[in-house]
């Protein structure tokens, strides 16, 4: 009996010890991950004065969502504060990041999802934003260096051990880290298919696929299919409209906006929304097959 617990206890024992390394080493990397400068390419930005351009960006921060995490002053929010880490949005206004940021910076931070430190930034859907052309960005800071300056300490993402652990396994730190380069300009957003592409290739398929034909969002709060848009783009004008604008799908339901990102599209103008549809429409209905 006594050898047995002597012998448990030493198995046991050892056990632990080689969590405790396990953990250590998953820490070690996951920190260095978290604290890993990542060098990206930014434009030479010319930033607008004119108030066209103040009121364009201002538009354009609803419908890439900003609003959607940074909150409706732009000063930032705490998303959830769980184990692994605090999830905070950014203060965004000049009391917080924006005192700083230059339009390096801006572009650095939106389009590759890299802070002015050189870290990844988490969460932060860069992504979906690296398509986004100089223009729209250009406009987008001018108006986000004129909001009101918040003063708050909604400052970066607060990763604590178990979540130093998780970026050493399971968790990319450097997802959102996105070189691809953007383009210059888009097409205008008047009625036609084009600007409906510029958003959907650049925005909708962060989620919906490369090609918008469905694909596993694996990063919210649980595996959820994004469907296959060309679906969507076959239903009747007046019904896109609606579930776009109410986030009530055509059976009914609501869709969690935190999942669909319905919002954006319901801050679109109608131009705007109509150009998406278009462009949907235009990829022809999916193969049965594929269904
Ligand atoms: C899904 C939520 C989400 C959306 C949408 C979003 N952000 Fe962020 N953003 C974040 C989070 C979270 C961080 C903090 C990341 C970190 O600290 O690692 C962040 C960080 C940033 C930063 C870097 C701030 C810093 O602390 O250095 C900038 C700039 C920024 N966001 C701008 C924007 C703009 C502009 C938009 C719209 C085009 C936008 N974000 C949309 C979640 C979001
Ligand atoms: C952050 C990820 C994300 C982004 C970005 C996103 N979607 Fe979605 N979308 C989803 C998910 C996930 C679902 C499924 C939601 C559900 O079933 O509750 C969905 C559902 C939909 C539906 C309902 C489809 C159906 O057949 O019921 C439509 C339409 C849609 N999205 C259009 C768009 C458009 C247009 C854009 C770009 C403006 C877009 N989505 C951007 C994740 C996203």
């Amino acid at each position: 009996m006594k050898t047995f617990l002597k012998w448990t206890g030493i198995v046991l024992g050892s056990l632990l010890v080689l969590a405790i390394i396990g953990g250590f080493a998953l820490y070690t990397k996951g920190s260095r991950s978290i604290q890993a400068a990542h060098a990206v390419e930014v434009a030479a930005l010319t930033v607008p004065t004119d108030s066209a351009s103040l009121a364009r960006g201002a538009h354009l921060a609803g419908v890439f969502g900003c609003v959607d995490c940074h909150g409706d002053d732009l000063a930032g929010q705490e998303m959830g504060d769980a184990p692994p880490f605090r999830l905070v949005a950014s203060n965004l206004t000049p009391g917080g990041i924006g005192r700083e940021y230059t339009p390096a910076d801006w572009d650095r931070a939106i389009r590759h999802g890299v802070g002015q430190d050189g870290r990844a930034l988490f969460v932060m859907p860069s992504g979906a934003y690296n398509q986004m052309s100089d223009r729209d960005l250009a406009s987008l800071v001018a108006y986000l260096q004129t909001v009101a300056p918040v003063e708050n300490e909604f400052d970066r993402v607060e990763w604590k051990p178990m979540g130093r652990i998780l970026a050493g396994g399971p968790i990319d730190v450097s997802k959102g880290v996105h070189a691809g380069t953007p383009p210059a300009s888009h097409p205008d957003a008047d009625s036609t298919a084009a600007w409906g592409e510029y958003f959907a290739m650049g925005v909708c398929a962060y989620c919906h696929g490369p090609n918008l034909e469905g694909q596993m969002v694996e990063d919210g709060p649980e595996p959820i299919l994004a469907p296959d848009l060309r679906a969507a783009g076959q239903w009747p004008a007046e019904m896109f409209h609606e579930v776009m604008t109410t986030g009530v799908t055509p059976d009914g339901r609501e869709m969690n906006p935190e999942v669909m990102p319905w919002t954006m599209t319901a801050r679109m103008t109608e131009t705007e929304r109509e150009s998406l549809r278009l462009y949907l429409a235009s990829l022809g209905p999916a193969a049965p097959t594929d269904a």
